[in-house]
């Protein structure tokens, strides 16, 4: 097989665009793809601050480095979560990579600066561990950012990601989370920072295929929280569909940006943001669902230990 664009050797296929590169022209085609992402949904200009989020997976150090050959200026961000031998191990990779690179990085670790990590959230809050990480991180996230002066948060959520979030928002009718599918979203608040996700127009097989050709050492392991997730059966789902008829992913969630997601604008929750009372992040309750959430687990921790 040869690369339809220079003839050379291909290294890799990719069906839904009939076609197959070799690795310098899948590389830049990668890179070509995210630049295009960026440009049509109007998600960064040279000039922004961006702060990327890194997980230490393929998809958020493809993510950063992408971001960096495009000359964005970029800081990588990564959340210290304090999940069994899976959180150092991700704090490696991605200070090794930053360190490689030269890259500036900001670390936070959860349990230094909150006194809890993930697992014992969950143990003392009605939360799975899931849902207090994905709170977690959003909190950390927007208030990195914003205490930073970021213009712009970027994460590395593939095509794979928002095809099963839109698989399983549609399953369920979740209406209001339809509606807030869009890949950069404006911040509609002063204390919100605007968020992206450039690498929309990839398949978590490409990110993997970059971060493996450019030779990025990178963190392999599922969160063990994630076993056994519905997002993952659905991707499998789709990966099947994908399978029979290539294409079907993007067509699927593109698709859905173009002609379906405006159906339920009127579904968004309108109620007006103010800042919390106990942290000053933008909420639209008195107290923000982070504080809450801390407050609640030191009083269960202090009773537990009483
Ligand atoms: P996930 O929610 O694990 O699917 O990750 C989605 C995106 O969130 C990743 O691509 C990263 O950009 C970001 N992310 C996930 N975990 C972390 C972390 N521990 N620290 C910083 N960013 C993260
Ligand atoms: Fe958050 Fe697994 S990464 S619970
Ligand atoms: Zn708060």
């Amino acid at each position: 097989m040869k690369c339809r664009i220079c003839t050379e050797k291909a290294v890799i296929e990719t069906r839904r665009h009939n076609t197959a590169f070799c690795k310098e022209c899948f590389l830049t085609h990668v890179e070509r793809q995210v630049q295009k992402t960026i440009e049509s949904e109007k998600m960064l200009s040279k000039e922004d601050r961006v702060l990327v989020a890194v997980s230490g997976g393929k998809d958020s150090l493809t993510l950063w480095e992408v971001l960096h050959r495009l000359g964005y200026q970029t800081t990588g961000f990564h959340i210290v979560l304090g999940i069994g031998d899976y959180s150092p191990a991700a704090r490696e990779k991605v200070e090794a990579y930053a360190e490689k690179q030269g890259f500036p990085l900001i670390v936070t670790d959860l349990n230094e600066e909150y006194d809890f990590t993930v697992p014992e959230l969950a143990l003392n809050t009605p939360r799975v561990p899931c849902s207090a990480c994905g709170l977690s991180k959003r909190y950390l996230m927007n208030r990195t950012a914003l205490g930073g002066g970021f213009s712009v948060l970027a994460t590395g959520h593939n095509l794979d990601d928002v095809a099963s979030t839109l698989f399983g928002n549609l399953f369920h009718w979740h209406t209001e989370q339809l509606a807030r599918m869009e890949p950069s979203r404006q911040a509609t608040h002063p204390k919100l920072v605007k968020t992206c996700k450039p690498l929309i127009r990839l398949t978590e097989r490409e990110t993997l295929a970059y971060t493996l050709l450019r030779g990025i050492d990178y963190h392999e392991e599922e969160c063990p929280n994630a076993e056994g997730a519905t997002s993952l059966l659905y991707k499998d789902l789709l990966n099947q569909l994908e399978h029979a008829s290539p294409g079907v992913k993007q067509s699927f969630y593109f698709g859905f940006l173009k002609k379906g997601r405006s159906a339920f604008a009127a579904d968004v929750n309108g109620a007006d943001l103010r800042e919390c009372e106990v942290c000053g992040q933008a909420t639209t309750t008195e107290v923000c669902a982070f504080c809450r959430m801390m407050d609640q687990a030191h009083r269960t921790a202090s009773r537990r230990n009483s």
